[in-house]
């Protein structure tokens, strides 16, 4: 029995895989590469490069792999906000203070159509859907972010060769 990701090889679904991974879970992943990393996914997991409405391939693995569930992630990435922004020198910042580099930057007017002010506000999913976000806090996402980018210097090609 098995669990297959679609989309697994992309941001989210290569964290699930991980985590089910670690959890003892058996994982299949299909993803078609258009936006994924083959590397991002250990080369012990089994891994089939394809599209996810391709019925001929899910039955296949279905049927190889026994798959009892599936969690979909081959979709386009919609992102909701949390209705607070930042600024781009709150960003850099904080950046400056996490990785403990001296980040340069040029303070520059705006470039022609930028907005002065652009924040998602969630307030309808809130509303509707009872949702939160989580995860949010730009310390958190900033840190989370530098200790990937330490351990992958050069994205998912840092993995490949290290292997
Ligand atoms: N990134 C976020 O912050 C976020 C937040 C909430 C929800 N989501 C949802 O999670 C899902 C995945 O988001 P993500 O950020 O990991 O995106 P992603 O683009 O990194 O991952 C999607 C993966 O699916 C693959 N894919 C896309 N269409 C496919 C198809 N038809 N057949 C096979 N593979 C296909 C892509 O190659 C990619 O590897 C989306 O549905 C998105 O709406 C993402």
């Amino acid at each position: 029995m098995a669990i297959l990701v679609t989309g697994g090889a992309g941001y989210i679904g290569s964290v699930t895989v991980e985590q089910l991974t670690a959890k003892g879970e058996s994982v299949v992943v299909l993803d078609d590469l258009a936006y994924g990393h083959r590397e991002s996914i250990d080369a012990d997991t089994p891994f089939y490069q394809g599209f996810a409405g391709d019925r001929g391939l899910l039955v296949h693995i279905i049927k190889e792999h026994q798959i009892e569930s599936c969690v979909h992630f081959a979709a386009l990435a919609v992102n909701l906000g949390t209705g607070r922004g930042h600024s781009v020198l709150e960003v850099i910042e904080t950046a400056r203070r996490i990785t403990g580099l001296a980040i340069r930057a040029r303070i520059e007017g705006p470039r022609p159509g930028d907005p002065a002010w652009l924040v998602a506000d969630p307030s309808r999913a809130k509303a509707l859907l009872g949702w939160e976000p989580a995860m949010s806090d730009l310390n958190a996402i900033l840190q989370s972010a530098w200790v990937w980018k330490k351990k992958r210097p050069r994205g998912y090609r840092s993995l490949a060769t290290a292997k």
